[in-house]
């Protein structure tokens, strides 16, 4: 279960953020912060203690603060992202975590290595972790070495197209897996319940579970009777402005069980 919920309100600056996907438009700021604002809201009704960390203007990206720290119920790792815009936003995330989490279980992942929280996805013990354009062999090393020393496990999962690993694969508790392109068949995952994600709605292969819940972006009512026909209650939170910098639900958050 997640107790606590970390977010950071959407800049200004977020227009300018990096995106796969021009040809989308730039994200319209008001909107994003209400879709925001939204988002918030369905963490509380999840049971969730939200944080809301200040806009950073000069991190276009810096809402998307799930790529800044990956956080169990044993340590926080903090990263070092693949992207040179996005590098300094973990200066930013260092101290509101030790409100958290005991000093001797805070990391770090150090230069050459670089990982993005986006390419994490937790199973439980085990983690799985994309070794991405912005997750590098030598991040996802330093990061399953971390991981061993507080007794958790790691597998690599290399991409081929997704910009992070849960842009096309999400577990949603229970043995179920939502899949989608390049992770369908991929033996890595054999063992799960797999719900494949058909392409016309593969944004929205990136839900969350939040305590019983699955959260999905609105817009996409094939995985939304999907994820309900698995027996999960559901809230549907809009996120296209944030769509148009590739970025999904589960970017906006860390979600976690705090240590103190
Ligand atoms: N726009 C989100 C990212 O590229 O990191």
């Amino acid at each position: 279960m997640f107790k606590n919920v970390i977010v950071r309100t959407p800049a200004k600056s977020i227009v300018n953020g990096i995106t796969s996907a021009p040809e989308l438009g730039k994200p319209d700021y008001n909107k994003a912060l209400i879709q925001h604002e939204s988002y918030i809201q369905a963490l509380k009704n999840c049971g969730c203690q939200v944080e809301v960390l200040p806009s950073l203007e000069n991190f276009p990206d810096s809402c998307f603060v799930e790529d800044v720290a990956v956080l169990t119920e044993r340590v926080a790792i903090i990263t070092r992202p693949g992207a040179e815009t996005r590098l300094h936003e973990v200066d930013h995330i260092k101290d509101t975590l030790r409100k958290y989490y005991e000093e001797d279980c805070i990391e770090e992942i150090e230069s050459p290595g670089t990982l993005e929280g986006g390419d994490v996805m937790m199973v439980g013990n085990h983690f799985y972790v994309g070794q991405s354009d912005r997750t590098n062999e030598e991040g996802c090393k330093q990061f399953i070495d971390r991981l061993k020393k507080y007794g958790h496990e790691g597998t690599v999962v290399k991409l081929e197209e997704f910009l992070h690993l849960k842009t096309g694969v999400n577990y949603l508790e229970n043995n179920n897996l939502l899949v989608s392109g390049e992770f369908i068949d991929n033996p890595l995952f054999k063992e799960f319940n797999q719900h494949i994600i058909p392409d016309d709605e593969m944004y929205a292969a990136n839900c969350i579970w939040v305590n019983n819940t699955v959260i999905v972006p609105k817009g996409y009512p094939k995985v939304l009777s999907l994820v309900k026909s698995l027996g999960y209650k559901t809230i549907e939170v809009d996120t296209s402005e944030f769509r148009k910098l590739d970025g999904g639900l589960s970017c906006l958050s860390l979600r976690f069980e705090a240590q103190k």
